[in-house]
């Protein structure tokens, strides 16, 4: 066959979320009762007001070609949610709706990177932004945030990691995969870094803000430092707050030009998004937060719950999320050991792997989020699925000689 890949796109990972996902879904395809906590999916029903906003829609006709960067309506809901939840303040042609954050952050990123760009990516981090980076020749370079800094980015860290070619910082608090939060002190102290950086963009993904624990409550860099405004893409959206992730409504606010170049590349990439999906964003950015509320309280009781067996361990440490649905304890103790079934558990792959050979559970190993000696949960599953996992953990470290 003649057909060559695109230069950029080789040696270009597979994300690992998806791997072990495949995996699992081999193993369940052959009938063994896997628990995967491998997704970072909510486990609740969209609000059925979007559902039926999204119903009505479709009725009314609302079906044709939408505006490719955002109806208006959305626009001015979207602009209505940053002001009140956020103390932001976007005009229409700084606000931009996507297919989801994702496609958000891969406009801003084609829209900004030219080859051996760097893009400042705290670790442990979701895996897609190193990939989307390097898909438009850019550099990601990692700053590590320890388990013991509670994986918050330390402004000594970013100082360190800018050089003349950083083009963009990636901000993504709640985070994916550690569950870390940044309080008020710690953006002060990462803002009075970029002030003297004046060539550094940051790119602040916010999609898990209102998944905080502990009675903490999210803060946008954006209002921190309103003096870094122009520099600023904030990035929501409608998949995790609002357990819409199939929708693929994402939105973010940002300097003009920025969001002008982005819609254009989305102009040629998508058009603009599902008018029913609109909808039904619009109407569930108008439904009370006791809906989201609700949510959080069920997301840190299984957090509690988790954690405090995951503590009761041997081989774990785990530090405390106060943020998003996962729990990413330390499994380094482990390491060098080897399982009941005779296989030597050299890092953290082989860890997660084992754990669902032998054990039935499907985990993400940490390296894949640029940390190793670490496993990531999603506590986005019932009560009785994550007691029934740390039951099978437990079991399998137990057991490792
Ligand atoms: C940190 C982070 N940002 C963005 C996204 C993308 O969300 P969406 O489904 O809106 O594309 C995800 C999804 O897992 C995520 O974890």
């Amino acid at each position: 066959m003649s057909f060559r890949l695109a230069q950029r796109l080789q040696g270009l990972p597979q994300p690992a979320t998806i791997a072990m996902s495949a995996k699992a879904r081999a193993l369940k395809a052959q009938g063994v009762d896997v628990i995967s906590l491998a997704l970072g999916e909510p486990d609740f029903p969209s609000p059925p007001e979007a559902v039926e906003a999204a119903y009505q829609a479709g009725l009314r006709g609302d079906t044709k070609y939408p505006p490719v960067g955002g109806q208006p309506a959305l626009k001015a809901a979207v602009a209505r949610k940053f002001i009140e939840e956020n103390g932001l303040s976007y005009a229409p042609d700084e606000i931009l709706i996507g297919n989801g954050g994702k496609q958000l952050i891969y406009n801003a990123f084609a829209a900004s990177i030219d080859p051996g760009d760097e893009v400042i990516v705290p670790a442990p981090y979701w895996v897609s932004y190193p990939l989307i980076a390097q898909m438009m020749g850019g550099v990601s370079v990692p700053v590590v945030c320890l388990e013991q800094d509670k994986f918050r980015l330390r402004a000594e860290g970013l100082r360190r990691a800018i050089t003349p070619r950083t083009r963009w910082l990636v901000l993504n608090f709640p985070n994916n995969p550690s569950g870390a939060i940044m309080e008020r002190d710690d953006l002060e102290a990462i803002a009075a870094v970029l002030r003297d950086a004046p060539h550094v963009m940051v790119m602040a993904d916010e999609i898990y803000e209102h998944l905080t624990f502990d009675g903490k409550a999210h803060v946008s860099l954006a209002s921190v430092a309103p003096d870094l405004g122009d520099r600023i893409l904030t990035i929501n959206g409608m998949a995790k707050a609002y357990a819409m992730t199939g929708w693929r409504v994402g939105f973010c606010g940002g300097p003009a030009a920025l969001i002008k170049a982005m819609t254009s590349i989305q102009s040629n990439a998508t058009s603009g998004i599902c008018t029913l999906a609109q909808a039904g964003a619009i109407a569930a950015l108008g439904t009370p937060a006791s809906g989201r509320d609700a949510m959080r309280k069920v997301y840190q009781a299984r957090r509690d719950l988790v954690v405090s067996r995951l503590r009761a361990m041997p081989f774990v440490t785990c530090a405390m999320p106060e943020g998003a649905f996962y729990v990413f304890p330390g499994i380094a103790g482990a390491l060098g050991k080897t399982s009941m079934g005779g296989r030597r558990i050299v890092d953290d792959v082989a860890f997660a792997e084992t754990l669902l050979e032998e054990a039935h559970v499907s985990v993400v190993p940490g390296s894949a989020f640029g940390q190793m000696g670490h496993i990531r949960l999603s506590v986005a599953a019932s009560d009785e699925l994550l007691v029934e996992a740390c039951i099978r953990l437990e079991r399998f470290l137990l057991e490792l000689s």
